[in-house]
């Protein structure tokens, strides 16, 4: 305590003067010392005026960077999400299979977002669930836990011309975010579970492995999927994650609850007098100084509901967007970063004309073909009141990701050809020709790159808990991964409490419909085949009325819904290709705002996204830290020597130009005294 006379002395500093009241307490703790926030999380709606980084949306990809940035004594971190903090329905979050029964989905914890009519899939307005809670989308989805293959991610980093997103460098970060627990050998012999440990995080914050429950028809999975011709997996996890195999799932095994961004990254962490979490504030728009040729972030509007006053936090270094792939665009629309249409059509005011935000929109679109049965589900079991601890971790986690030969055989080729010929810019929800642009070129790489290659088109799931209240069910989902189909988000109006217009346009693109049709033949098939055709019943759904190609095409048209892997809706693409940030995730035309979540992906992926969204947000960290502290990039792990020397000669470089922005005064007054009391080695004191 030796430095608060000195900050007493220090009566300039106004962002320390506000962050302690009376001199001898920060605002965090009460008169006595008892720190007022739990794990970091501010309850009592009290903050400072400024931090040095504010992150909009504490969900997945947010929350684990706070975490990383925050490991830095001498950075102080603030986290506005719009949710609560999900103490209320702890239960239902931690409980894997409650997933499926009283998950978050259709609660005040989920944004239930719709689309809008959705002209080829029965014109209906499709439901479109988020999390609105700490932990974001992470603590409402399924916790399949799955990464995209090499081929795709290196597609990502040749489309952003960096090896910043290469494979070695993701494979590297979605280690370090994990820890992996084989599964108990009981388990893995009756799911008939292959892993390799060694493509597996081992000292990472979120813990993935396999449920303590497991039923014999999930041991049947693979050979069943061996005996159509797929591929039977022995790691999934190395950078080619085709074929059948036993996910892991987001589950801490020491107690069997989920394992998702709040308790993998912030409940685990001592106090931290440099981080507030704050819940039930929702981010209506940034503020910026026009002063300089990019516009600086100076300050974060947000209000605490729609009918409260709106109040402002002051950014000292940088906002880092993390809103998810709606609320991220949303929020840059409503601070006047966007299509200029849109913005003044829903009356905001033009700061950058920036065509590509909410555009490139791409979702996993699924639907199923389900079975009676007669052998023991999940669901049965449910139903007959099974409230065992390893029952209650149970999962579905037997997985498929089926090939274009897999699917259309020899046809394959005739159909890239074919595909090759409608590349149709009508179809893009834009004029502007770099949003066009981008459109070509994502299409480009889903045809030449990623379709004619062993990764899945189509991924296959085995659900064994019961849909529509029937539990004697198995279903077999089939879900397009790489869609040809891209839509667009966009605001309507510029109140922050109004949701966005979201049009996926599902299925506008012909491809779609001839891969997932094909896709659901092959669930079909499956369910015919041995070993698992021994507990299969009946055909329920689509029935047996459905067999020509038409059939299926109006089936799935009037079925599918999202797979919740909404993306690339501030697509990481160079501008000229209506992209939205840049391979360091900043935002064109904007000094100091990143956006690191789900919506920078440029291309969907034949995995589900939290894993690569996790992987995301540990480069974000170690980016954003190389800027300002010149630790953390490259990573120690990483054996790139390109990405070594490039990556570590530019951060020093960075580190370089942003101290020399402090001095130069191009960053507010509260910054530039930051600075110096850090240099001085003052702040850290204070902060720890
Ligand atoms: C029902 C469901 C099931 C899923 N199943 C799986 C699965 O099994 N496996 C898998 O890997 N993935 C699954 N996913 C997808 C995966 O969870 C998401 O892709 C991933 O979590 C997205 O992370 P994110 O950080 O981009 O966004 P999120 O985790 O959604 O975080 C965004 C956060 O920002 C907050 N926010 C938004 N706007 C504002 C604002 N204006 N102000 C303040 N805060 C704001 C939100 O409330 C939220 O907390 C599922 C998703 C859902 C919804
Ligand atoms: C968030 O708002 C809800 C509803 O007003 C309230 O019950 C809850 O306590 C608030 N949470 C926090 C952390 O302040
Ligand atoms: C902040 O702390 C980190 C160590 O966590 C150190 O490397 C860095 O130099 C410090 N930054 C400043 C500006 O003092
Ligand atoms: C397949 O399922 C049946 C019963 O559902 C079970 O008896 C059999 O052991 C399973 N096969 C494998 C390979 O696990
Ligand atoms: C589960 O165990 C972890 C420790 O591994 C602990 O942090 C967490 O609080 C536990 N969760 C519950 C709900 O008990
Ligand atoms: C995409 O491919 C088509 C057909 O080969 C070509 O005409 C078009 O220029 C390509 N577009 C881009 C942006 O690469
Ligand atoms: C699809 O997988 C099968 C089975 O492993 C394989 O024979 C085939 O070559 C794969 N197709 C492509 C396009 O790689
Ligand atoms: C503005 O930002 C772009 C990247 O978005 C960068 O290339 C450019 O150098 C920046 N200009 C200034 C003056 O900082
Ligand atoms: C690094 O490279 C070596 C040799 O090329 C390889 O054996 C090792 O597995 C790699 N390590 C990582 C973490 O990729």
């Amino acid at each position: 305590m030796r430095s608060l006379g000195l900050l007493a002395l220090t009566a300039s500093l106004s962002e320390l003067a506000s962050a302690f009241s009376g001199g001898h307490r920060d605002i965090y703790h009460d008169h006595i010392g008892h720190d007022l926030r739990k794990r970091n999380i501010v309850y009592n709606a009290q903050i400072a005026d400024s931090y040095d980084f504010v992150i909009v949306g504490g969900g997945t990809a947010g929350l684990a960077i706070a975490s990383r940035l925050s490991e830095d004594s001498n950075t102080t971190v603030l986290v506005l999400e719009a949710g609560d903090t999900g103490d209320a329905v702890a239960d239902r979050i931690n409980t894997p299979v409650m997933a499926y029964y009283s998950g978050l989905p259709g609660t005040s914890y989920d944004w239930a977002y719709t689309t809008v009519s959705q002209s080829n899939a029965g014109s209906r307005q499709l439901p479109w669930p988020r999390g609105k809670v700490l932990g974001g989308s992470s603590a409402m989805n399924g916790m399949y836990h799955i990464r995209p293959s090499k081929l795709e991610v290196d597609a990502w980093s040749s489309l952003i011309g960096s090896d910043k997103w290469s494979w070695d460098s993701l494979f590297d970060t979605m280690k370090e975010s994990e820890t992996f627990t084989p599964p108990s050998s009981d388990i893995q012999a009756e799911a008939g579970i292959q892993y390799v440990a060694s493509s597996r995080g081992t000292n990472g914050p979120v813990h993935a492995t396999y449920p303590g429950f497991t039923l014999p028809v999930v041991g049947n999975w693979t050979e069943t999927l061996g005996n159509l011709g797929v591929e039977v997996t022995a790691d999934a996890y190395n950078g080619e994650g085709w074929g059948a195999f036993i996910a892991t799932s987001s589950i801490n095994p020491s107690n069997w609850t989920r394992s998702y961004a709040r308790s993998a990254y912030i409940d685990p962490l001592p106090p931290r007098s440099n981080l507030a979490i704050l819940p039930n504030a929702t981010v209506t728009r940034l503020i910026f100084d026009s002063s300089s040729s990019n516009l600086t972030a100076t300050g974060v509007e947000w209000a605490a509901s729609a009918s409260a006053a709106k109040q402002t936090v002051s950014v000292k270094k940088e906002v880092i967007l993390a809103g998810g792939a709606v609320g991220s665009p949303h929020v840059l629309m409503l601070s006047g970063v966007g299509p200029q249409d849109v913005l003044q059509a829903a009356g905001v005011d033009v700061k950058v004309a920036l065509p590509g935000v909410g555009q490139h929109l791409q979702d996993h679109i699924s639907t199923s073909v389900t079975f009676k049965t007669t052998t023991d589900t999940a669901a049965s079991l449910k139903a007959a009141g099974d409230n065992s601890a390893a029952f209650l971790s149970f999962i579905n986690s037997a997985t498929a990701y089926v090939n274009i030969t897999d699917l259309l055989g020899d046809s394959a080729s005739d159909f890239k050809t074919q595909i090759a010929g409608e590349l149709s810019t009508s179809l893009v929800p834009s004029t502007d020709a770099t949003v066009i642009k981008g459109y070509e070129t994502i299409y480009n790489t889903t045809l030449n790159t990623l379709l004619m290659s062993p990764i899945g088109q189509v991924e296959i799931l085995l659900a064994l808990t019961g849909t529509g209240g029937d539990s004697n069910v198995i279903t077999i989902q089939a879900a397009l991964q790489h869609p040809f189909s891209q839509g667009r988000l966009y605001i309507t109006s510029s109140d922050a409490f109004t949701q966005p217009a979201i049009d996926p346009q599902y299925l506008s693109h012909t491809a779609d419909t001839v891969i997932l049709r094909e896709g659901l033949k092959l669930a079909r098939k499956i369910g015919g085949t041995a070993p698992l055709s021994a507990v299969i019943g009946d055909e329920i759904t689509p029935g047996s009325s459905v067999q020509s190609d038409d059939d299926w095409d109006s089936y799935l048209a009037k079925n599918i819904g999202t797979e919740y892997h909404p993306s690339c809706s501030c697509a990481m693409l160079p501008r000229e290709q209506g992209g939205v940030v840049d391979e360091n995730l900043k935002v064109y035309g904007l000094a100091n705002v990143r956006v690191a979540d789900a919506s920078v992906f440029p291309i969907q992926f034949a995995a589900h996204l939290q894993a690569p969204t996790y992987g995301l947000a540990e480069q974000a960290a170690k980016i954003i830290r190389a800027t300002y502290n010149g630790v953390g990039w490259p990573s120690a792990s990483s054996n790139s020597t390109s990405t070594s020397t490039s990556g570590s000669s530019s951060a020093t470089a960075s580190a370089t130009q942003t101290a020399q922005r402090d001095r130069n005064g191009a960053l507010p007054l509260s910054s530039r005294s930051a600075f110096a009391l850090v240099a001085a080695g003052v702040l850290a004191s204070l902060l720890l």
